[in-house]
């Protein structure tokens, strides 16, 4: 698949990988809808940016809120007809304890992580199935097969993401709607820049954006990096509950 003339949308695109991905595509030759509450600083990286190709359309949107997308979506028929290819990138990945508990960050965190993604997917379904084409690219994360302690909510909701994309996957394949999942390592970005332990290859955003940028070129099914957590949370899925409580209550992770 190439992007070239094709209407892209990326949320969460003012910070981050979905930043990295957006300055990458504003190089190409496509419409790029660029998605975000903060757009004040889509603003800023665009006006800085070199090269541009891409038309873009900045849109103010709290992904959380249903409303607010179909707003969106409005504006982008309006510019550009519609959307061919959604990366649905926005989230909240917060430290939350059982000090700090607060089901407030929940109610953010689904909002963004899970919401964010099926209040998109309802708007952009009908035109998608009209036109038997199209790509919804969400992203999750490598931590969404089990419970890590201090991040409950975070890996609950990208399991739900997870799960959700995958039926969705199924089910709109006779379609011919491509649905990718989007599974990142650690990534350098303000998300994690709050995080007090160690991540194991941390990668830059701008390597995370060429990763997902060519996985969705080649359409893969899920893309996923880097290899070694893969294969490190592929393992650490597999451990009986007892031994992963275990293991992790010693690792204190
Ligand atoms: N960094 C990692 O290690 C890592 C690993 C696995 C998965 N991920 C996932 O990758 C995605 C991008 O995260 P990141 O690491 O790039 O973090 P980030 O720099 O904090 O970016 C998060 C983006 O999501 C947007 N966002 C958050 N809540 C939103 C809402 N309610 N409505 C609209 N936009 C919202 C933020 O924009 P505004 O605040 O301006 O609205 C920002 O652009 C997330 O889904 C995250 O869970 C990250």
């Amino acid at each position: 698949m190439t992007f070239a003339g094709k209407t892209l949308l990326i949320t969460g695109a003012s910070t981050g990988i979905g930043k990295a991905i957006a300055q990458k595509l504003l190089k190409q030759n496509c419409n790029l809808v660029l998605i975000a509450r903060r757009v004040e600083l889509i603003s800023e990286y665009i006006n800085q940016s070199q090269n541009i190709g891409s038309q873009s359309l900045v849109i103010k949107c709290d992904v959380s809120k249903k409303e607010e997308v179909a707003a969106a979506y409005e504006l982008i028929k309006q510019k550009f007809g519609g959307v061919d290819i959604a990366i649905l990138n926005s989230g909240i990945g917060r430290n939350v304890t059982v000090k700090t508990y607060n089901s407030k960050d929940a109610e953010d965190t689904f909002g963004a992580n899970v919401f964010g993604i099926i209040y998109w997917v309802e708007k952009l379904l009908p035109d998608f199935l009209k036109k038997k084409s199209g790509v919804i690219a969400a992203t999750s994360s490598l931590a969404d097969n089990r419970g890590f302690s201090g991040s409950g909510f975070y890996c609950a909701s990208k399991a739900a993401a997870t799960i959700y994309l995958e039926g969705l996957r199924v089910e709109l394949k006779p379609h011919n709607i491509k649905v990718i999942t989007i599974r990142p390592g650690f990534v350098r970005t303000p998300m994690t820049d709050q995080n007090n332990f160690k991540m194991p290859l941390l990668m830059e955003p701008e390597k995370a954006a060429e990763i997902i940028i060519s996985g969705i070129e080649k359409e893969k099914r899920v893309i996923q990096f880097p290899w070694q957590i893969y294969l490190a949370t592929r393992i650490i899925g597999a451990l009986p509950g007892r031994v992963y409580e275990w293991l992790a209550g010693k690792a204190k992770i």
